[in-house]
């Protein structure tokens, strides 16, 4: 199909439009009702309750008509922004010819297949899909026991990987659940150097926190360990980025102790870090890909990649659902695998993430309760703190400054003191700039309520 390539161009100087104060009363009314049944919303819910109605591009609008720039992505979900006209067209067309027949062949599975295993890295070509990341997880999981005929898996303090429970009990987070973690697994301190686990500093450390890793798959595992499982970029902590040569070095643990490398790109896959797959920024291929949130851009559709010695092994772990690889997932996952090409959303995912960290990190000189700014291309992070040099972490702070940038036009995603942004991929840098602007406009508030000036 033909359509527009400038469909989410948009004029910088009329935006955000606020036109009532945010959250309005249709919001407010609609969230209040909601709510009355379904409790957990996230804190980002909780800490401003408004209600969308609609996306295009790289803005959002809500129930009460204003307009926001989309500093979030859903949740780092609509890479290429919200309802991507190639995306839309292509499930449109599955929503009247074929929503579901199980997993039964169909053709447009078959060309998102071929389109999937043609670019994920290395020959990870044995393909499963599904339709959440957390599902996704759980079936690399029961890939990797099945290809190792071993059980036990670790992963690492500040993870996030899911709410079933292998998936949680690979989590940081406990509080998902309310018992103890599934057996046979563990966490492990991890190379977070502005937190480091060992109060030790890189590069001097010369990366001690993967030999400790190996020290505790020796003491604690019970030589039934299956793989490591970790997120290349942590996002729920905060935007962690690992230091160079810590990937690397996961990897060559792995083969000295056998074990398999699960890389959960969930978060990272399809372009969001400025290379198509996280991975590529540190020439590693995992024993396990799990893929998903930009890999269809908004529709559910996940998938885990295992490299091809193993796809034998999958006969042992059937890949039939009620509706992974459903032909509408299938249509979103190729338009989105289409579109990252046509629209060059590597490159560009690339040039933005940079003009925003420079930003940051200017910010991060002329304020005081910026501790660190984090990132890899549009996957990006600021850490408040009460003190630079004690580093004391400053969650109030944190929920206002997002609380009051929402309210100016910016939807982004808080984490207790960590504020995390991750704008569609198609954004232009004079939009990117009026959230860059906003955003220090609030920290500097906060900062004067504080005392800090
Ligand atoms: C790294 C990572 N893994 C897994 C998941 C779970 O994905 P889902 O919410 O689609 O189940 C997430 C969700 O945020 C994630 O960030």
């Amino acid at each position: 199909m033909s359509y527009d390539k400038n469909w989410a161009k948009v004029d910088a100087s009329t935006l955000p439009d606020i036109k009532v104060p945010t959250p309005g009363p249709r919001s407010k009314e609609l969230h209040a009702r909601a709510e009355k049944y379904m409790k957990g919303y996230s804190s980002q819910v909780k800490l401003f309750p408004v209600a969308f109605e609609s996306g295009r591009g790289v803005t959002l609008t809500d129930a009460d008509g204003n307009t926001y720039i989309d500093f979030s992505s859903g949740i780092y979900v609509t890479n290429l922004g919200h309802c991507h006209p190639k995306v839309v067209e292509y499930i449109q067309k599955y929503t009247s010819q074929l929503m579901n027949c199980h997993d039964y062949t169909t053709e447009i599975k078959t060309l998102f297949l071929e389109k999937l295993a043609s670019v994920t890295p290395g020959n990870l070509n044995g393909i499963q899909m599904y339709c959440a990341g957390t599902e996704a997880v759980e079936a690399g999981m029961r890939a990797a026991r099945a290809c190792t005929n071993k059980h036990e898996f670790f992963s690492f303090y500040g993870d996030f990987h899911g709410k079933t429970l292998s998936a949680v009990s690979l989590t940081e987070t406990a509080n998902y659940t309310s018992g103890p973690r599934a057996t046979g697994t563990h966490l492990a301190p991890n190379g977070h150097c502005y937190r480091c686990p060992f109060e030790k500093t890189y590069p001097g450390c010369n990366i001690f926190c993967v030999n400790a890793l190996k020290k505790q798959i020796e003491m604690e595992g019970t030589g039934n360990v299956a793989g490591v499982v970790l997120e290349p970029v942590q996002g729920w902590k905060g935007s962690v980025v690992y230091p160079d040569g810590y990937i690397q070095k996961i990897r060559k643990m792995c083969d000295m102790l056998g074990i398999l490398m699960v890389v959960d790109e969930v978060l990272t896959c399809c372009a969001r870090t400025g290379r198509m797959w996280c991975v590529d920024h540190y020439d590693v291929t995992p024993d396990i890909m799990i893929l998903g949130k930009g890999l269809a851009n908004g529709f559910p559709c996940t998938a885990f990649a295992i490299k091809e010695e193993y796809v034998e092994v999958l006969e042992k772990i059937s890949a039939s659902t009620s509706y992974g690889g459903n032909p509408m997932a299938s249509a979103a996952g190729l338009a989105s695998l289409e579109v990252i090409e046509e629209e060059n959303i590597v490159e560009r995912a690339a040039k933005l993430g940079d003009f925003i960290i420079r930003r940051l990190n200017k910010m991060k000189d002329s304020h005081k309760i910026i501790g660190e700014v984090r990132g890899k291309g549009c996957l990006l992070g600021i850490e408040l703190v009460k003190d630079k040099e004690t580093k004391e972490p400053f969650i109030d702070a944190g929920n206002k400054v997002y609380q009051k940038a929402f309210a100016r036009g910016v939807a982004w995603i808080p984490s207790k003191q960590n504020l995390r942004m991750s704008p569609p991929l198609i954004m232009e840098e004079d939009l990117a700039a009026k959230a860059l602007d906003i955003i220090e406009e609030s920290i500097a508030e906060v900062e004067k309520e504080y005392g800090y000036q």
